[in-house]
């Protein structure tokens, strides 16, 4: 079983988390099976309405009801807001309204109508609802944020005015299962670590909306007390906090000194290049972090995009395979291009059997996707003192450059 919590985060609104510990690879994707990640839905009750924002992913369809019906009969709910559409969030929609008799206004941004129609069946009353609309409930005020690509073209936000709670979706999420419900003081600095990770994967590529949406809300002067994520914790000590790291990973802002080592190594040639980069690295009182593929290691790659978010700069060995780039590195550098922000320089080494190929290969890649390679170091076979020397003096050109 599922653990799942209620809780009255504020006056008539309560939140239902479940923590789920099963996803190995969230969206099939991301290796999160030694951290998890969190649904959260919202309940608000007012004298007339009962609205129910977001619901849990379906594999928790029974538990998401168990939960919702020890705070109200499904029957009453009045109203269903979907942020987003992605399944994680919208998964139970159908059970919760068969349960309800289909009474309930179903409301979202008008591309969620063919949506929740394609998704889940469900041909009842759908209201689309504009940006900037307001809604009032009984002793409620909503307000309606569309906030494009957060992460899908169809997310909104919803603005609870009275109370000024922020219920936003994915947007200021995390992944994890925070031992808490609230951003305590304690858990804030390790449970960042995982938020980082969740905007380089699966934001990562729509980075650019993150700041466009955030100074939209700005803009609106909105009186955020707190936030109200579907994902991790519920900011509420300090809302700004989030806000401030979700711009800071989106525009790739360097922790000082930090450098990404990721390599691949079938046979140990490219493993013996990165242990000269590494030493060089130290000495010159950098921090590697090191990302090593090899036949006995495999490391998770949502930890990588993570680190890279972040990084000061990075170093990419890959070996030369089938004359081109090892297809895990390959991968890597697709996610690192299409997600993170090419504000950090990179140096390439690549071995080789019979001819430098795959270096090249991925020095082009990562030019045109605007990251800038410093260096390119194809070498035969295992480094020998020549290639050695060559490593260095591109490890110091790397660190000279930052
Ligand atoms: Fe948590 Fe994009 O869904």
């Amino acid at each position: 079983m599922p653990k799942t919590h209620l809780a009255q985060i504020l006056g008539d609104v309560y939140l239902l988390r479940v923590d789920d510990e099963e996803t190995r690879y969230f969206e099939a994707l991301w290796e999160i099976g030694n951290k998890g990640i969190t649904y959260n839905s919202y309940l608000l009750m007012s004298d007339d309405a009962v609205v129910l924002l977001d619901t849990w992913k379906k594999t928790y369809a029974d538990e998401f009801l168990e939960n919702l019906r020890e705070l109200v009969d499904v029957r009453d709910v009045t109203h269903i807001i979907l942020h987003h559409m992605e399944p994680d969030h919208s998964g139970s929609l159908r059970k919760v309204l068969e349960e309800n008799g289909f009474r309930a206004e179903v409301l979202g941004h008008q591309l969620s109508k063919n949506m929740v129609r394609s998704f889940y069946g469900v041909n009842g009353k759908f209201r689309a609802v504009r940006d900037g609309e307001r809604l009032s409930l009984g002793g409620l005020t909503l307000e309606f944020i569309h906030t494009p690509w957060l992460h899908w073209p169809e997310t909104i936000m919803t603005y609870l005015g009275d109370r000024g709670v922020l219920f936003s979706g994915d947007a200021f999420g995390g992944f994890s299962i925070p031992s808490a419900i609230f951003d305590e003081d304690r858990i804030v600095p390790g449970y960042l670590t995982f938020v980082k990770e969740y905007i380089s994967t699966v934001i990562g590529n729509y980075r650019q909306y993150i700041t466009k949406n955030i100074n939209k809300l700005m803009e609106r002067n909105l009186d955020v007390k707190m936030i109200a994520p579907a994902h991790g914790l519920v900011w509420k000590n300090d809302p700004k906090a989030v806000i401030d790291f979700y711009l800071k990973v989106a525009e790739g802002v360097p922790e000082k000194g930090k450098v990404l080592v990721i390599y691949a190594s079938m046979y140990g040639a490219c493993d013996a290049a990165a242990g000269i980069v590494i030493r060089e690295l130290e000495r010159n009182r950098k921090k590697p972090i090191v990302y090593g593929f090899t036949d006995s290691e495999r490391p998770p790659i949502s930890g990588l995009m993570g680190d890279a978010a972040d990084a000061e700069s990075m170093v990419i060995i890959t070996p030369t395979y089938e004359s081109d780039v090892f297809p895990l590195i390959s991968y890597i550098t697709d996610m690192i291009s299409r997600k993170i922000p090419g504000n950090k320089p990179i140096l390439i080494l690549s071995s080789y059997g019979w001819a430098g190929v795959a270096g090249k290969r991925l020095a082009e890649r990562f030019e045109i996707a605007k990251f800038p390679v410093v260096d390119v170091v194809e070498f035969h076979g295992r480094p020998d003192e020549d290639s050695e020397k060559r490593i260095i003096e591109s490890t110091r050109k790397l660190v000279s450059y930052v």
